[in-house]
């Protein structure tokens, strides 16, 4: 195995072998580290099934960027959201994960620092450091419900910062980026002439206002945007997201760069990608539904979490993630014997870069919420 194969550390899934250990022993286990609706009592909207049966004859491959119908529908879903793109500024990936991939293969170099937001989504640290880049945490700030620290970020930003990643509504926080902090960031931006990846993946699951696309502050500034079907759409297994180039041709270097590896790999999921397509043309009112049982399971998480001795939790404000504090306490040890004593799987917070919290997801119904908050309680007053 190459050393930076070997290196890559994926805290979400990293402990799965552990809690399938604990399930043969025959205890039962309650996941609530992964960010899949389906897993639960969400299922994808029946515009997007009817799509995937409609289209299930398409088993040709497709273009390596993207089909273009569902370029034309994506192009008009982020203009209707004020992120203003065209077709032929999109490349559809199998997932923004693969968006994240061909970015960093196309743009970064050995050396280079990269900068994100701590904590972060993990993908984009294991990224930076396969590519021989470092990765460069600037603070977001948890009495100011988790906004980033400006002042931190701007001391961050060094001659060999080739990215700057926003993510927003934010995984694994839930914060979602006030205006004004985007603004300041863009200013940043423009000043040092960085990069800028806003990635919007949770972009409609907000519960309290609407978010801040970073198209609506970028103004003349080139930018990426990135965004999925997984969690919006609810179909996390079809693999579908999406890479849109915000620019009048300064970025055409870039894209190129991803697009040259999107040939390679031939292309993404034909009949998927149709799907996503057509459930673009229908209503997208189930998104009200997710957001509203969502809200009532985010209230319920909040108050019993708070509720309990020795953890405390800011308010998400979008996505689907809370993301404690355990003061005083090793996060990994913690979470590991958590899942050993109790059978309840969270995420530990230094796998997002922010040791002594852990991330809990707060997709199933409140019965299962109430159960596994239940054992965490216990937990904390055995210990
Ligand atoms: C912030 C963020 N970006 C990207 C992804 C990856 O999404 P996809 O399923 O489109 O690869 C996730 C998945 O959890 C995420 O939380």
């Amino acid at each position: 195995m190459t050393a930076r194969a070997s290196a890559i550390k994926y805290a979400i899934r990293d402990l799965v072998v552990l809690a399938k250990e604990e399930e043969r022993k025959g205890k039962k286990i309650l996941y609530l580290n992964i960010g899949d609706p389906i897993k639960w009592d969400f299922v994808p909207p029946k515009s997007i099934q009817e799509g995937l049966k409609k289209y299930a004859q398409s088993g040709e491959y497709a273009d390596s960027q993207g089909v273009l119908e569902l370029r034309e529908e994506v192009a008009k879903w982020e203009t209707e959201k004020k992120s203003p793109t065209t077709p032929d500024n999109i490349i559809i990936g199998n997932g923004v994960s693969e968006g994240i991939s061909f970015l960093f293969g196309g743009l970064i170099n050995e050396g280079d620092e990269v900068l994100l937001p701590n904590p972060s989504y993990p993908p984009y640290i294991a990224y930076s450091n396969f590519h021989g880049a470092k990765p460069v945490l600037f603070q977001c700030e948890e009495e100011n419900d988790w906004q980033p620290d400006i002042e931190d970020l701007k001391e961050k930003i060094s001659p060999k910062t080739n990215l700057l990643v926003l993510i927003n509504p934010n995984n694994p926080t839930g914060a979602v980026y006030e205006k004004g902090t985007l603004k300041a960031i863009r200013d940043l931006a423009y000043d040092h002439k960085l990069l800028v990846l806003s990635d919007e993946t949770y972009d409609k699951i907000v519960f309290d206002r609407s978010m801040t696309a970073f198209a609506e502050v970028a103004e003349v500034m080139p930018f990426i945007s990135m965004n999925s079907f997984s969690k919006v759409f609810l179909v996390p297994g079809y693999r579908i997201g999406y890479t849109c180039f915000h620019h009048e041709g300064e970025l055409d270097d870039i894209k190129e760069a991803m697009l040259k590896q999107a040939r390679i790999r031939l292309c993404s999921n034909t009949p998927a990608q149709k799907a996503c397509a057509y459930a673009l043309t229908q209503s997208k009112d189930f998104i009200k539904d997710t957001i509203s049982r969502l809200r009532e399971r985010r209230d319920f998480c909040y108050k019993r979490l708070n509720s309990i001795e020795g953890i405390s939790v800011r308010k998400p404000e979008g996505a689907f993630y809370m993301f404690p504090k355990i003061e005083n306490k090793d996060d990994k040890e913690w979470v590991v014997n958590l899942l050993r004593r109790k059978g309840v799987l969270v995420v530990y917070g230094s796998g997002f870069g922010t040791p002594e919290h852990f991330r809990i997801v707060f997709l199933p119904s409140i019965g299962i919420l109430e159960e596994a908050l239940d054992k965490i309680e216990e937990y904390m007053i055995e210990k």
